[in-house]
């Protein structure tokens, strides 16, 4: 069978990654900064200060596009409604660990692969039940929504997580300025398709372009952000530049990066990795520490960059926003 076939999160995380792997990686970044070598020497000095992230030279930071038409709205104003119980992930341990399988299954390859892919021009198609079907250019659609930073925590289904400062707005205001119809009950989302920039998109195993979906109601709940910053900073592109989604309370597969297309519709859309393997990986994909995936436990999560380990939180820590969605 197909999934059979496939590395990375699809398969528990200890085979996807295996641990001898993941600290040479960490020892090699130690002894770069042990020597102070190259442009690496500024991204071993980078400092959490008051939760931010603060680095004192050139950036440190791979796949960061060149600046665009509003990288000036970075850093915007932290939104202080959300907090952590944990510190922030390293921005160079979560720049360097990515699910983003247009360019490969593999998590730490991805971001040496993304330096080809153009994210600027970059247009947002609105269509489907809406009053004003629209293509926005990206930086005309920043300029009109309230950018605001929020630390959220991120779980992803294959039990690794971490918790990163993202600068976005809030899905809401982008639903009020575009007015889907009352039939709309969906929103649907798509990622780019170009086999040229993304080598991971040659695979025509998998359905291109990636594809995902929300209630209009989990859409417009305060947590769901459409994201185009992280760190404080324009989002890089192994994240999804220039735009993605990112919704705390559910499995990372979910937080489509890279989106093309916003699309209302009146069904329940199919989704990328629920038409793979529906079985494994469903629509509604909520963080619940007591239903395991068929292969694998959910009860605890890896935090990348400490290897901590902690208790899963329903919903991800966030049911006081979200427990209402899905009470019968
Ligand atoms: N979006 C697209 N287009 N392609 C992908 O492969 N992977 C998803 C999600 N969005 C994915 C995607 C998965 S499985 C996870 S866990 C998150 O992106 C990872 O986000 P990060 O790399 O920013 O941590």
């Amino acid at each position: 069978m197909l999934i059979r076939k496939r590395r990375g999160w699809e398969i528990p995380e200890r085979l996807a990654t295996p641990e001898d792997v993941y600290l040479n990686r960490r020892q090699f970044l130690r002894a770069l900064g042990a020597t102070g070598l190259g442009v690496f020497g500024t991204l071993i000095g980078c400092q959490q200060v008051d939760g931010r992230s603060v680095t004192e030279a050139s950036p440190p930071v791979p796949g960061l596009p060149p600046p665009s038409a509003t990288a000036h709205l970075y850093p915007a104003k932290r939104n202080e409604r959300f907090t952590l119980d944990r510190p922030l992930t390293d921005e160079a341990v979560a720049a360097r660990y990515n699910n983003f399988y247009e360019f490969s299954p593999r998590k730490e390859r991805v971001y040496r692969l993304v330096e080809a892919f153009q994210t600027r021009p970059w247009q947002v198609e609105v269509t489907g039940l809406v009053k004003k079907p629209v293509t926005f250019d990206i930086d005309d659609l920043v300029r009109r929504m309230p950018l605001e930073e929020r630390l959220y925590r991120f779980r992803c289904v294959e039990a690794w997580s971490m918790a990163v400062p993202w600068t976005g707005f809030p899905i809401k205001a982008f639903v009020n300025l575009v007015e889907p119809l009352s039939s709309a009950k969906y929103m649907r989302m798509v990622t780019f398709y170009n086999p040229e920039q993304a080598v991971g998109m040659n695979d025509d195993t998998f359905p291109w372009p990636y594809f995902e979906g929300l209630t209009m109601a989990e859409a417009t709940n305060e947590l769901a952000l459409f994201v185009t910053g992280i760190y404080g900073h324009e989002l890089t592109k192994q994240h999804g530049a220039p735009i993605r989604l990112v919704v705390p309370w559910k499995y990372g597969y979910k937080s489509i990066k890279s989106i093309v297309r916003i699309e209302f519709v009146e069904q329940q859309p199919p989704t990328f990795w629920s038409t793979l393997v529906p079985r494994e990986y469903d629509f509604w994909a909520n963080v619940n520490p007591d239903v395991p995936h068929p292969r694998w436990s959910q009860a605890t999560e890896r935090l990348i960059g400490t290897n901590e380990r902690r208790p899963t939180l329903l919903y991800n820590g966030y049911g006081e926003f979200v427990a209402d969605l899905y009470r019968t």
